[in-house]
């Protein structure tokens, strides 16, 4: 996610900015800038920005004398990693700077309307758009003008905007974190207290859709009406490690508990335009390879059922490291190459054999501007904003997204979906955020089960269908933090050999919702039963006959069987997670693996 600061005070304000946009680094980002407000003599607005880290922008960019200013770092979603995509974003008079965190859905139709009304771009970002709202409206009042410009854009938003000649700072607020700090004859804004935990420690949460106003004695807050909202501050005393995970004990939780919000962003503005991507319209396929490692190859096998369902074309999945020593298929499938960091050697090898043999490409990535998104021809970013925790969350869970869209595009394409059938899964993926948050307020039942199983060496998990590749995901999240050797099979397989493992001490987690495999599942929960091995069972919330089979039950709210990967992979991950804190291992650098692989 991008990074904001923003400071009015007594002090002269560049250095501060710096000081405290260099604790918003751990957010991950590609570019920064900032932006300070001439003192009265001068009345200008000074903007510098660049690509790259903050390091570059300290090194590069002039002295800037005032006390009311903005900083931001920037993670790309709208634009590339350029330095004229970096934010601050000004309008055409260069008296306004706009900072942004979130996406602007409907950014598109706004630009084409300020063009057509002669507003001059120099960005491909969807917050300049908002620059000049703001200054289209601009009569002197800045609150007033930010108001009037909020009224004209949808989407996700924490922005921060100051303006030539005014000593105010004007924030707004819709989706995206945003806090006050207040200091003594100071005030401060950020996207969280981590960067102000250095200054002060008592904060004010900006709520959705309110607009703050803050000067360096008085901070004013607006609810959506423009009503003044009274508020009392909070006394925040966390080292700045925990402020970096937002009070979790480890990335890794915070991760997992930022996916109602990564999936939201990820669907944000890719659903509600009646044209497919312009990638798709020249092409058509008649079949899809998928490409890629571990989580993402996992990814990939949901994908399979995903595309075959709603797009009825053929899909094969490979591991990135084994596709080189592949045959070239006689007929041209679209390869899809999944990769969170964009950076896997072995997934960027593949993209360039791919290419080779003259396949089109696609890549689901989830940095902006990674090596992945120059070796493909369309790229579909994940927008989860930066995973920090060695094992992959939310970033699995937003590919699973990108899957669903792409099997969209695919069907409406070649016909396959209808337009009932679409407006069903637009629905249902719009509802997806509330089912994941359903299983994560069920933590602490997670938790307790997991209690009774973490001394285990051995564990099991098995699924059918769709929910196959989500047992071998549970299984790898298990293994990689907790150190059990967890192993996922196709529950068909058991008899066919993994059998002869099981035993009283060897958990097994079945899943095993209420779908057309779910007679099959009951039965192989029999057979492990059978065999002395305690099985934990997920299924449907209210499936009363579960519990008759398993020793455990974790639940999710019933939906079709398509959209059951999502949180179920979510009740897994805790699973995971809740195992490796008990047993004390070092859940966001687990040993011998690292975040990103780029060796092959
Ligand atoms: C997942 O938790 C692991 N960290 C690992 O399997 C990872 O998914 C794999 O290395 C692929 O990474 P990528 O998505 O960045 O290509």
């Amino acid at each position: 996610m991008c990074g904001i600061v923003g400071y009015a005070g007594g002090r002269n304000a560049q250095p501060i900015l710096l000081d405290c946009l260099k604790r918003l680094e751990y957010r991950g980002y590609d570019s920064a800038g900032i932006a300070v407000v001439g003192d009265p003599i001068q009345k200008g607005l000074q903007l510098f920005k660049s690509k790259g880290e903050i390091a570059v922008l300290e090194s590069s960019m002039p002295e800037m004398t005032g006390t009311v200013g903005i900083a931001h770092t920037r993670w790309a979603t709208q634009g590339r990693p350029t330095t004229e995509n970096a934010h601050p974003l000004s309008d055409c008079t260069n008296r306004l700077a706009v900072v942004h965190n979130g996406i602007i859905s409907n950014f598109m139709e706004v630009k084409e309307h300020l063009l057509a009304t002669g507003h001059k771009f120099v960005s491909e970002t969807d917050t300049e758009v908002f620059a000049h709202l703001v200054e289209a409206e601009m009569n002197g009042d800045l609150v007033a003008a930010v108001r009037k410009a909020l009224e004209k854009v949808e989407g996700t938003y924490a922005f921060v905007v100051v303006s030539a000649g005014h000593d105010e700072i004007v924030a707004a607020r819709r989706e995206s974190p945003l806090v006050i700090g207040l200091g003594d004859g100071e005030n401060f804004v950020a996207s969280d207290v981590t960067a102000l935990l250095k200054y002060t420690s008592r904060f004010l949460h900006v709520q959705d859709g309110e607009v703050v106003s803050l000067t360096r004695d008085e901070v004013r807050i607006f609810d959506s009406e423009g009503t003044a909202v009274e508020r009392r501050p909070e006394k925040i005393t966390w080292s700045l490690e925990d402020a970096e995970k937002g009070g979790y004990p480890h990335f890794m939780l915070k991760e997992i508990y930022e996916q109602p919000e990564a999936i939201h962003d990820s669907l944000l503005g890719r659903m509600e335009s009646a044209e497919p991507e312009p990638f798709f319209q020249g092409n058509s396929f008649s079949s899809v390879k998928i490409v890629a490692c571990g989580t993402s190859y996992h990814a990939g096998l949901v994908g399979k059922y995903i595309i075959e369902e709603l797009a009825k074309v053929p899909t094969t999945v490979q591991i990135s490291s084994e596709y080189r020593y592949s045959p070239v298929s006689r007929e041209s499938p679209l390869v899809v190459l999944i990769t969170q960091s964009g950076e896997t050697a072995d997934t960027l090898g593949a993209a360039r054999e791919a290419r080779k043999r003259g396949n089109k490409t696609v890549g689901i990535a989830n940095v902006v501007g990674s090596a992945i998104t120059r070796e493909v021809d369309h790229v579909i970013y994940t927008r989860a904003g930066p995973e920090i925790g060695v094992a992959a969350t939310k970033t699995f869970v937003t590919q699973v997204v990108a899957l669903y869209l792409l099997a969209m595009e695919l069907g409406v394409q070649n016909r396959s979906l209808t337009a009932q059938a679409r407006r069903s899964m637009t629905s249902f993926l719009r509802s997806l955020p509330r089912y994941v948050q359903d299983v994560l307020n069920k933590a602490s039942e997670i938790e307790a089960i997991a209690e009774k199983y973490a001394r285990s060496d051995d564990m099991f998990f098995i699924g059918r269908s769709i929910n196959y590749p989500i047992a071998l995901e549970g299984a790898l999240k298990t293994k990689e933090i907790s150190y059990i050797h967890g192993e996922g099979f196709p529950a068909g397989e058991l008899k066919h050999g993994p059998l002869a493992l099981l035993s009283k001490d060897s958990p097994v987690v079945a899943i095993a919702v209420r779908d057309h495999t779910y007679e099959k599942m009951l039965g192989n929960i029999s057979e492990v039963s059978a065999r002395g091995s305690p099985v934990i069972a997920i299924g449907f919330e209210g499936d009363t006959d579960l519990p008759k089979f398993a020793d455990d039950v974790l639940s999710i709210r019933q939906l079709p069987p398509i959209f059951t990967p999502v949180p179920v992979i979510v009740a897994l991950q805790l699973w995971a997670y809740h195992l490796a804190r008990i047993r004390g291992c070092p859940i966001d650098k687990p040993r011998n693996i690292a975040k990103t692989v780029t060796v092959e």
